[in-house]
């Protein structure tokens, strides 16, 4: 996550300075309505799901799948990081969108995006595609922990966890504040090319869940392929991916950082609630009122 410094709020959104110069060619891009956008704030569960729906889309291609996610499912605005270029180690990706545009040409395709509601292409928005939108969410407790961590893996970030979690609440840093993300998205529910999905109800079923997404893609699955997917998408199997977990990815930067391998990986615990056994009372007070705060006058509910 970006520091501040490199920060611009954009229609109540903060987002890296980077991304500005693009947000009209995001607001045009080319949607199609055989694709899938998988949306969502950061750590809250977008790996697990891209790798559930590339599979679904590509009929369990297990060896397909053994290509890093990152080409098979590419991260529309990772290439306007301005400091990409210097130490993306996935080199084709520096032109995202032009990737993708080349990826229409074989097919439908997946992508992620971390982008708010509000900066998606007008087609989306007015929904004059079908594209399918899916937006993942998770308890904003255990998203921000999971993305304190991710930041100390990459090496970017040095704060103590409260003052990380106090800018977290405070809407200080890319992709916040975190309300205004979900919410936007939440209201979008009732669409029929779009479906919230929550991290925990993965945990809790997942066989359940890969078959409400398989009949939401229009993609019916056996019993027999639910069971391999069950498998797949494992925590433990997901874990020693490493076409999905990152490794390679966290690994480069702390390298280009000098630092030492890294105490946590992408896939760090995989449990919902995690953040009863690494908050503070006092933060997890400071959550459930501002929790309250903001979804008082809303139908949404934290899980
Ligand atoms: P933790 O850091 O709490 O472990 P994202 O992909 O959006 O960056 O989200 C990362 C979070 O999803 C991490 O949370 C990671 O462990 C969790 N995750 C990834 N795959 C998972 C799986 N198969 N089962 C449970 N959690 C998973």
């Amino acid at each position: 996550m970006a520091e501040s410094s490199e920060c611009v709020t954009k229609k109540g959104h903060v987002l890296h300075k980077g991304y500005i110069d693009h947000l009209d060619e995001l607001y045009n891009f080319p949607v199609r309505d055989q694709d899938v956008w998988i949306c969502g704030f950061p750590k809250s569960g977008t790996t697990w799901t891209q790798e559930l729906i590339w599979m679904i889309m590509n009929n369990l291609d297990f060896e397909g799948g053994k290509e890093d996610i990152h080409y098979r499912v590419p991260f529309l605005e990772l290439s306007w990081y301005k400091d990409n270029a210097e130490s993306f180690y996935l080199e084709p990706l520096r032109d995202n969108i032009g990737y993708i545009k080349k990826k229409y040409q074989s097919g439908p395709v997946c992508l992620k995006t971390h982008m708010p509601w509000v900066f998606l292409p007008k087609d989306i928005q007015e929904g004059l595609k079908k594209t399918k939108i899916i937006y993942v969410v998770r308890n904003p407790k255990d998203a921000a922990l999971s993305l304190y961590h991710f930041m100390k893996a990459l090496g970017e970030c040095n704060e103590p966890v409260d003052d990380f979690l106090e800018n977290f609440i405070a809407g200080n840093a890319v992709y916040l504040p975190y309300w205004s993300h979900v919410l936007e998205f939440w209201e979008q529910r009732h669409k029929p090319n779009v479906m919230i999905l929550r991290y925990e109800e993965m945990l809790k079923d997942l066989p359940g869940m890969i078959r409400k997404v398989a009949s939401f893609l229009e993609k019916p699955l056996t019993d027999d392929q639910v069971d391999q997917l069950v498998k797949h998408l494992s925590f433990d199997s997901m874990k020693t991916n490493s076409a999905v977990n990152n490794e390679k990815l966290i690994k480069e930067r702390r390298q280009i950082k000098g630092l030492g391998e890294a105490q946590t990986g992408h896939m760090r615990r995989g449990q919902a609630k995690s953040h009863k056994a690494e908050m503070s009372p006092e933060m997890i007070e400071k959550f459930d009122e501002w929790i309250n705060v903001n979804t008082k006058n809303t139908d949404f509910v934290v899980e």
